[in-house]
């Protein structure tokens, strides 16, 4: 897979929805209820991060749940790229990126999300053939006023900021020319998870796919 073509599907995936919802998920019988919830909220494209060891089982069970579109987050070597391909991912997200990673997911045709958390990051994955990436941690970062900034010099990049953004300062950043989504975790925490709170994950995910800039 070329830079180009990861990057159009990046942003296609990233344009389908306002928010990406970023799961930690610890027990894998949660993975169906959980993506049928965030499916029906109007979130189709779901973030499993490989921090637990349930991750990669999840992803198997999602990529059979209806109008879901499961990705491997957290991806940090080569090994995880293989990993997350093998389980069904559709596409990947970095918190940062390296070489190293990047070739192994254009060898293994995964498209990724890479993070950049300065404009010399963005520069360098422009100067590689990416258009599209994650600005990650967003709010530590700097926040919205940190894109605006860029996008003077480097409009052609755009990003899905990720990382301290929350219902109240999600709209913001999506009201940027150069953001086409956010990612957060807000809208299915560890807490409605274990407490099997679908119904409120949904409610949270509709809010959440309502949001505009
Ligand atoms: C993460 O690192 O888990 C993601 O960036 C999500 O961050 P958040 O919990 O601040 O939404």
């Amino acid at each position: 897979m070329t830079p180009k073509d990861a990057s159009t599907f990046a942003r296609k995936i990233a344009g389908l929805a306002p928010v990406i919802p970023v799961l930690v998920v610890e027990d894998a019988a949660h993975a169906v209820p959980l993506a049928n919830a965030l499916v029906a909220g109007g979130l189709p494209v779901l973030e499993v991060t490989l921090r637990t060891p349930a991750a990669l089982e999840v992803i198997r069970a999602m990529a059979d749940v209806e109008g879901g579109i499961p990705g491997a987050g957290t991806l940090l070597t080569p090994a995880d790229v293989k990993a997350a391909k093998a389980a069904g991912a559709r596409f990947g997200v970095s918190p940062g990126v390296t070489e190293r990673l990047l070739d192994a997911c254009e060898d293994a045709e995964l498209p990724l999300l890479a993070g950049v958390a300065t404009v010399t990051e963005a520069m360098w994955m422009y100067e590689r053939g990416y258009d599209m990436c994650k600005f990650f941690p967003a709010e530590a970062n700097g926040g919205a006023s940190v894109l605006k900034a860029w996008h003077g010099p480097l409009p052609q990049v755009s990003y899905c900021p990720t990382g301290g953004v929350t219902p109240q300062n999600a709209a913001e950043y999506l009201s940027l020319p150069n953001v086409i989504c956010v990612g957060g975790s807000w809208i299915a925490n560890r807490n409605l998870m274990q407490a099997g709170a679908w119904d409120e994950i949904e409610s949270l995910a509709r809010a959440a796919s309502a949001l505009k800039g």
